[in-house]
């Protein structure tokens, strides 16, 4: 939601003063050096030439599980629902799933309040189940990443229910309590993101303990070993099972200033009627990367991946989370991308360049369960579908990784809730009418055009909006135009083509205000990408001498134009409105193919 959106980026987007001020980091040895060797080598063999490994091929798809596929009509999608739909996903051609949390969980975040970290909550289904969804994956050969919710745990852990149980309990420091400065008056001013103080008072202990998120989702205090023991733990006992990765959840805040400054307030007041602040005694402490570089050696003993909700003002700040040599997350979010909530070429250049001078391997993503739909985000209200398309060619054929959002590639819109009552999530309840919560971005994936999408023969637990009666899998199946044949001609294309998986990224053009284009160049052969952006039809001509290439013509590989022949000349390419051209240029002869 844009609210939600605007509040983490507020924390992200401030400077970061706490370095300084910040306590010494705890330095306890982590328990990946004392793990156990593991079968796979701590070095992942490389799956090409340019030494690329297995994620750097891969396309990823974010699962929201709740809404998938609901396999027992109880309304709430499940893990044999998901496991029912591997092959749609292989037949997208998806390589990995990210299933955001589907473990045991009182559900008052929908699933990041977790009560325990090894298991499935019976509404998910049962461990068997998800042991049978790893083989069938497996077969399939996709791999599942979980969601690491790593820096809180629900209120109803059993390490929670212990540490307040009294002061001197055995988990009382794995979570951040402290006296309050007096009568009902919390440690601190840090604010919850969520509305409202970070801190609780629990009458039991008469003391307060801290939560970045709701006061369900007590914060962990990693500056305790135990704790760092104990998750470490989690992440290797999933490996154990299969899993190839990990989604870190909030990574940012895994740890505040011990001595508890005040954050300084802005002007102003949030959704919430919470001064606005500057997050900076408990957002992006420097503490956090010994964390990363222990969870990593962790994960290499596996070949597995760690992905970062890494929310950084710039491509700086986002280098930090690749670690000073490679050593954290391989794959590092970059929101900035999604900041550009326009269709506009020079800020998608401008943004483009700045991922692909990041550190590490580019990570792009256009929504998720956070962020408003980018069907809506990009859409104009009037060519959706086509600006759909233009979004795809664009992220998918970049150098890097995407990470699709499901539904995204039927098109799927927001559905906001209505009225306050019909608010699902707590947010969009106590920010209303400002903030409606993250409901409309996570309804039920749309199967086809029979009842509830074909998701689910009870109650969907969100409504489905109208648009799934055109925008659903078994239309769009049939539709050679539509936006999910889009996808799956795309992602078949740069699965297969040596440009797209390994090929530098050359922006071209670059004074064009409407049409984004660029090449892939990988040795002597190079794809072509160009966008139109805009409403109307636009000319382009390349000149690709300085880039050594002296062909006249491009080989059209896959385009959203149906009059496009099968050769193109470069110096003069019409673009219909909102448009993608890909095509092969190569200082070879070009032979003619048939019409795609
Ligand atoms: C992350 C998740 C979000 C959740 C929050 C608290 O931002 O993406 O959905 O509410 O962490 O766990
Ligand atoms: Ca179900």
């Amino acid at each position: 939601m844009p609210k939600l959106l605007s509040v983490l980026l507020l924390a992200a987007l401030l400077p970061l003063a706490a370095s300084a001020q910040a306590g010494p980091p705890a330095k306890p040895q982590t328990s990946a050096a004392k793990a156990k060797p593991s079968t796979a080598s701590s070095t992942a063999p490389p799956v090409d030439a340019e030494g690329h490994q297995w994620w750097q091929h891969a396309v990823f798809y974010e699962i929201y599980p709740r809404s998938y596929a609901d396999s027992n009509n109880d309304g709430i999608g499940d893990l044999p629902g998901i496991d029912s739909k591997l092959d749609y996903l292989k037949r997208l051609g998806v390589d990995a799933i990210w299933i955001t949390p589907c473990f045991p969980s009182p559900q008052v975040d929908f699933g990041y309040d977790v009560s325990d970290y090894e298991d499935i909550d019976p509404m998910y289904g049962t461990l068997s189940d998800f042991d049978q969804m790893q083989r069938d994956a497996q077969g399939r050969n996709i791999r599942i990443i979980l969601d690491f919710v790593m820096n809180h745990t629900s209120d109803q852990n059993k390490w929670f229910i212990d540490s307040r149980s009294s002061r001197t309990s055995k988990h009382r420091d794995w979570y951040v309590w402290r006296d309050g400065k007096g009568p009902n008056q919390p440690p601190n001013n840090w604010l919850s993101t969520f509305g409202g103080s970070a801190w609780q008072f629990d009458g039991k202990t008469s003391q307060y303990y801290y939560h970045f998120f709701y006061p369900q989702q007590p914060d962990l205090n990693w500056r305790n070993p135990a704790v760092k023991d104990a998750m470490f733990g989690v992440t290797r006992w999933w490996y154990d099972k299969g899993v190839a990765g990990f989604r870190l959840d909030a990574v940012d805040t895994l740890f505040e200033d011990p001595n508890l400054h005040d954050n300084p307030v802005l002007p102003g007041k949030n959704a919430f009627g919470d001064p606005k602040m500057k997050n900076e005694y408990n957002d992006k402490l420097p503490e956090v990367h010994d964390v990363l570089q222990g969870l990593r050696k962790v994960a290499d003993q596996y070949n597995a991946v760690l992905i970062g909700e890494t929310w950084t003002t710039d491509i700086e700040e986002l280098n930090k989370y690749y670690g000073p040599t490679s050593n954290e997350l391989q794959m590092p979010m970059d929101f900035l991308f999604t900041t550009v909530n326009k269709l506009s070429p020079p800020d998608f250049r401008k943004q483009i360049a700045a991922a692909n001078s990041a550190s590490g391997w580019p990570v792009y993503v256009l929504g998720n369960h956070d962020i408003e739909r980018s069907y809506n985000r990009y859409g104009d209200g009037k060519h959706n579908d086509e600006i759909a398309k233009v979004m795809a060619g664009m992220y998918l054929t970049l150098r890097g990784t995407p990470i699709l959002y499901y539904g995204e590639e039927i098109g799927m819109q927001n559905n906001d809730p209505k009225t306050r009552a019909a608010v699902k999530d707590p947010i969009g309840r106590r920010g209303w009418p400002d903030e409606k919560g993250r409901d409309g971005e996570r309804t039920p994936m749309q199967w086809d055009n029979t009842p509830n999408a074909g998701f689910t023969k009870g109650i969907p637990w969100l409504p489905i909006p109208v648009s799934y009666r055109t925008h659903n899998v078994a239309s769009e199946q049939k539709d050679p135009y539509s936006i999910l044949v889009f996808y799956q001609n795309l992602l078949k294309l740069r699965h297969t083509n040596r440009a797209l998986l390994d090929g530098d990224y050359v922006a071209l053009n670059e004074d064009d205000p409407n049409v984004l284009s660029y090449l892939r160049r990988y040795k002597d052969q190079a794809v072509l990408v160009v966008i139109n952006m805009s409403p109307q039809q636009q000319e382009a001509s390349f000149d690709l001498a300085a880039q050594g290439f002296s062909a006249t013509q491009a080989k059209t590989l896959l385009t959203t134009m149906s009059s496009v022949k099968s050769q193109t000349a470069l110096s003069d390419m019409t673009l219909a409105p909102f448009s993608v051209y890909i095509g092969e240029v190569s200082n070879t002869a070009i032979t003619p193919i048939h019409k795609p």
